[in-house]
């Protein structure tokens, strides 16, 4: 797929399956991060990868968060937290990892790895694997952000779910582009 086909083409696939993207193909995903608009290249990001037997863990986390904020949750929603890593073959947890500089504020930061985590969207894309971007209140929930190790500084931007096409795309419509943009 050509690289205008890709950026015009790209959406997000909710329903994902098995199986993952081969390594090959993973390993262009994740590079891709590193092509994103980057001010003093900080890459002020990483990822983390979670898929097999670690979705369980992470899915542990979220109802260790979800029970921590509301005692009284029902079973099925307990189990909706379990299960919502089980969505994808792979989950990416996608950090801003701040890296204080003189030049470079935080909001800059942010940006480059919200840069980082769509050229992975994108990359995915166009080697015809589905992915979605997710976040919810548990990428901000401090249970979850101590229980994979974030430090301090880092933001969890987004839960980056992989896999592969399970159904249909969704038909985009056609924006009206030419509305977002002004001559000044
Ligand atoms: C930072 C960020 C967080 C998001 N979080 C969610 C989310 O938690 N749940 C959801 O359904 N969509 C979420 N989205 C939106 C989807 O990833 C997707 O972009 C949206 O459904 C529009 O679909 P499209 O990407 O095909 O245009 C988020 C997008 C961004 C950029």
């Amino acid at each position: 797929m050509n690289a205008l086909d890709a950026l015009h083409l790209r959406s997000s696939v909710p329903k994902l399956s098995d199986p993952l993207p081969s390594p090959e193909m993973l390993e262009n995903i994740y590079k891709a991060a590193f092509s994103a608009a980057d001010h003093a290249v900080l890459r002020p990001w990483r990822f983390l990868v979670v898929k097999g037997d670690s979705r369980q863990k992470l899915g542990e986390l979220f109802v260790e968060a979800g029970l921590a904020n509301d005692a009284s949750l029902q079973p099925n929603a307990i189990e909706k937290l379990r299960r919502k890593p089980l969505r994808a073959p792979l989950v990416l947890v996608c950090i801003s990892s701040y890296k204080p500089h003189p030049k470079v504020p935080e909001i800059e930061q942010d940006l480059s790895a919200g840069a980082a985590t769509q050229n992975m969207l994108l990359a995915a894309f166009a080697q015809g694997f589905g992915a979605m971007w997710r976040t919810g209140s548990l990428a901000y929930n401090p249970i979850v952000k101590a229980g994979l190790g974030l430090s301090a500084e880092e933001k969890i931007i987004g839960f980056l779910y992989i896999g592969t096409i399970d159904g249909g795309t969704k038909r985009l419509c056609e924006p009206d582009v030419q509305s977002y943009f002004q001559e000044w």
